[in-house]
């Protein structure tokens, strides 16, 4: 099993333009490492690649022998943009796709409006959907109904900006696809994405969340934390770092680092409990 290598990719795309954050990209590599040590084979996609940051991620996530990328965007064709999110450029894009072509890596781009894309022309059997495209409602639903009808049997999809002021629709639309496909469930919602999956699929990505040993090794230890609210008559796991743990002090610094010693991983070796109480910031180690 090869698992995307998170920390080259972030140096790699560090200078390309576009909306796709370190942390995102590492929430990503979580699920590509679990889909990949439970067998989910199929693969990826992406509506809405701008200049291919986050492409390029996908790209390197596919393994090279088996899988390829497909990704889905107006670049030239902005007079579509009708919510102006992004504005991709072919040719940019083209170029930063050098290292997934040096990966050995095959993309195939569909150069159009998403609405237009159906399903018989895109295929099925992925296991990862990115969905970044038009963020008016309409567009958002109709991204996230091709992506469900595409996705493999224990595929994710990814949701940009679901729940952002700036862009209410993506809102409504994720609201609108879990009303329809009660068969799917938000399963984790961090790094500005919220990811989707079949319920009957959920299990082996909840297993991985909640797990400390897990959390360290793909770099969302201290000060990270996973707590999970009730959403849309399910259980949705949050990955955030709380505000009392954003400041800088010296019991933070005391707790980083007590965070990062073997003692405190053996320690803290198993699930996270599912509700857990905010610590006020006053103990000595929270
Ligand atoms: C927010 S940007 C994507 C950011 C990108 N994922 C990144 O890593 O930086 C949104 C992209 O979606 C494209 N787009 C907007 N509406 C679209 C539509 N209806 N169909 C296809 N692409 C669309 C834009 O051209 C733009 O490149």
């Amino acid at each position: 099993m090869r698992s995307v290598d998170v920390s080259r990719y972030i140096k790699t795309a560090s200078k390309i333009d576009g909306w796709f954050s370190g942390d995102a990209a590492r929430l990503f590599g979580w699920i590509d490492e679990i889909q990949k040590a439970n067998g989910v084979v199929g693969n990826l996609f992406e509506i809405g690649c701008h200049h291919g940051k986050s492409a390029q991620l996908l790209g390197a996530m596919a393994r090279p022998e088996s899988e390829s990328l497909s990704v889905c965007d107006l670049f030239g064709l902005q007079t579509d943009n009708v919510s102006r999110s992004g504005h991709g450029d072919r040719d940019v894009f083209e170029n930063n796709m050098q290292v997934v072509r040096d990966l050995g890596v095959k993309y195939q781009i569909f150069q159009k409006n998403s609405l237009e894309l159906n399903p018989s022309e895109i295929g099925d059997g992925y296991r990862f959907f990115h969905v970044d495209g038009g963020h008016n409602p309409d567009e958002a639903l109709a991204d996230l109904k091709l992506a469900a009808s595409c996705l493999c049997e224990k595929g994710v999809i990814a949701l940009d900006d679901p729940f952002r002021i700036e862009w209410p629709g993506v809102t409504e639309a994720l609201i609108r696809f879990l009303d329809e496909y009660t068969d799917f469930e938000a399963l984790i919602v961090g790094c500005n994405k919220v990811l989707l999956t079949r319920r009957a699929a959920s299990a082996i990505y909840l297993s991985e969340f909640g797990k400390h040993e897990s959390m360290d090794a793909v770099g969302f230890g201290y000060p990270w934390k996973i707590k999970s609210m009730p959403f849309h008559h399910s259980s949705l796991r949050i990955l955030y770092v709380p505000d009392y743990r954003q400041k800088k002090s010296i019991g933070n610094l005391v707790r980083k680092i007590y965070y990062a010693t073997p003692l405190s991983k053996r320690a803290r070796s198993g699930n996270y409990a599912v509700m857990q109480p905010e610590p006020t910031g006053k103990s000595s180690i929270a």
